[in-house]
């Protein structure tokens, strides 16, 4: 972290958790806390709460939880640093530069330069479409039915023939060719510097945030390649953007349509399926598929009907379904892809195709079966083969059997084929003698471990929940005792505020970087613990929740110690903590 903590607590400070969070999410009041609908997960009730008291988040549905910080990242996908200056920039407070590394303030300067230019370029292609030049390129728009308000929503524009132009223009602005060099919209050659995307219809390519990343430039009529898009820069990276997510993300249906292209989510969104995103040409990635879940927990396919389509979906498939996304393939048939579909039938047929999607297991289960001639004995047990294949893909059980059934019964192949043949193939898989599961010495183990872990986050839980139970147990309890890292760095930030009277868990989260370890610290502050059971079984509960940690940590000494004193020091501190006992 290049910031110090001052800095970023002032930060922090100054961007009160319920006004940002509002700009956001609606926001009911109940009592001390807000709840809303969770951002980072489709639900049809609130369990998505903002704490002002502790400026913290926490959905009771995910699990999400964190500070102003966590949000700004999670949301808005950025970094850390990038959250920090997001919410300085927001409350009006200048970051010190100095504090960056040379190398991050030469990124930082760039990354913003190169939004500049983008916003400009992409605003002098929307000039153009609107000049003489621009004439054919908005009859274009217009014969492919776009109307004025979706020209202006995707901030369609032209680019011009005279390559030279821009370029001139933006050296006017003052931009200059490090920049320009870097932005992915020129070719410097001998001959001058030209505009890649000449006399072609542009599509200006937005992040989450509105933001003009790169281009897409369609050729005027018939030429290669049909569309130009901007390399990768840094600003653009194309594996974990989606065309039309600055949209789609604001939609409220619990699904996303996934398109190939440009005009596929342009004509969509139009008839009114804002929930329309494209990859853009490019494979299908992890980091969109990741992406898409932030926001839904199911996906349409609806790509091309070609044969290339039906490729790109298969190999789509298993990156959503590692996502842990539901997946449906629509069919558009006899159509070529949702922009003809929609403009040949209407919404309602669209609507029917949607319902009808084919599952996206057995989308690829019903493609195998098209490579074989399924009455023919070899090619069908091949098939077999094949489908136990995919199914062993699948590491739930009860999923596994749910579709082992639906196989068998659509493809005529008897149940009990089916499992004697994933029986055989998953020993052939582990290795002869292990089976599917693993192994149960593991699970204990872990479980264990798991317990231990467990007890330290709950007596942390404890002491947010009660700080007057610091003073209570610092006699028995210290930092060393929470053995696991991220509860021991918990802790020792925890336990120098007890000390100072100034609790504060939302500042806690600032000293970590990781989303996940957002997440997981917020946990520790927001889990709810019972509030119906009386003193008494709170004191019992405690009481065996310090013993559990004490207890664990002292046998973690124990195998370290290396002399018969320290050893000694260990039983005696295990007989007093048998004596331990609470009393609130
Ligand atoms: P398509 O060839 O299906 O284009 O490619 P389309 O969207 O139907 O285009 P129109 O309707 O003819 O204008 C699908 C997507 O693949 C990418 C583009 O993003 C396109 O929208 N693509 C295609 C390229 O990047 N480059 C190409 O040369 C072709
Ligand atoms: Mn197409």
């Amino acid at each position: 972290m290049y910031y110090s903590d001052e800095i970023i607590e002032e930060v922090r400070l100054r961007n009160d958790i319920v006004d940002v969070i509002s700009g956001y999410v609606k926001l009911q009041k109940k009592g001390s806390t807000y709840f809303g609908l969770c951002p980072f997960h489709h639900e049809k009730s609130p369990s998505f709460s903002v704490t002002p008291s502790k400026q913290m988040y926490y959905c009771f549905g995910c699990g999400e939880g964190g500070n102003v910080f966590s949000f700004i990242m999670k949301y808005e996908n950025y970094s850390f640093t990038e959250a920090l200056q997001f919410l300085a920039n927001r409350a009006g407070i200048e970051l010190p530069k100095g504090e960056m590394s040379q190398e991050e303030k030469r990124k930082s300067d760039l990354k913003n330069s190169l939004l500049e230019v983008n916003k400009e370029t992409a605003k002098y292609f929307v000039y153009c479409l609107r000049n003489e030049t621009g004439q054919r390129a908005l009859e274009y728009f217009k014969k492919r039915e776009l109307s004025e308000d979706t020209i202006k929503k995707f901030g369609l524009g032209y680019c011009p023939k005279q390559s030279n132009e821009l370029y001139a223009y933006l050296k006017s602005k003052g931009f200059e060719d490090d920049v320009l060099k870097e932005s992915g919209i020129f070719t410097y050659s001998e001959r001058g510097v030209f505009c890649k995307f000449f006399n072609r219809a542009m599509f200006p390519i937005m992040d989450i945030n509105n933001r003009v990343i790169g281009f897409g430039g369609r050729v005027m009529g018939e030429g290669e390649p049909k569309y130009l898009n901007s390399p990768e820069t840094i600003l653009f990276d194309k594996s974990r953007n989606l065309y039309g997510m600055n949209y789609a993300r604001t939609s409220k249906k619990p699904y996303m349509l996934l398109c190939e292209g440009y005009m596929d989510v342009i004509a969509l969104q139009q008839a009114g399926f804002v929930n329309a995103v494209a990859s853009l040409g490019t494979a299908f990635t992890g980091r969109q598929s990741t992406l898409i879940k932030r926001y839904v927990d199911e996906v349409y396919i609806t790509y091309d009907s070609d044969g290339a389509g039906r490729k790109a979906a298969l190999r789509a498939i298993p990156i959503l379904r590692q996502a842990d996304l539901k997946v449906k393939v629509v069919n558009l048939k006899p159509y070529k892809d949702p922009d003809e579909f929609i403009k040949a039938l209407d919404n309602e047929e669209y609507e029917k195709r949607i319902e009808n999607a084919r599952n996206g297991f057995l989308f690829m289960v019903d493609s195998m079966a098209t490579e074989r001639n399924l009455s023919d004995p070899d090619d069908k047990s091949r098939f077999c083969n094949d489908v136990v294949d995919r199914l062993l893909e699948i590491e739930n059980d009860l999923e596994r059997n749910v579709y082992m059934e639906t196989v068998s019964s659509e493809y005529k192949i008897p149940m009990d084929l089916l499992k004697k043949a994933i029986g055989n193939k998953s020993l052939e898989v582990e290795g002869k003698t292990v089976p599917v599961k693993p192994q149960p010495t593991v699970r204990k183990s872990e479980q264990k471990e798991d317990r231990t872990k467990q007890a330290q986050k709950i007596l942390i839980t404890w002491l947010v929940e009660n700080p007057s139970l610091y003073g209570k147990i610092s006699g028995i309890i210290s930092r060393e005792d929470f053995i696991d890292d991220l509860c021991r760095q918990v802790v020792e930030l925890l336990f120098e505020q007890f000390e100072k009277g100034t609790l504060n868990p939302a500042m806690i989260i600032n000293h970590f970087e990781s989303e996940d370890e957002h997440k997981e610290v917020a946990s520790l502050f927001n889990r709810s613990l019972r509030d119906d059971i009386t003193t008494p079984e709170v004191e019992r509960a405690i009481t065996e929740t310090v013993r559990t940690v004490k207890q664990n940590s002292l046998e973690y000494k124990r195998t370290n110690a290396k002399t018969i004193e320290e050893r000694q020091d260990i039983l005696m501190e295990m007989a007093k903590l048998k004596r331990f006992q609470l009393h609130l």
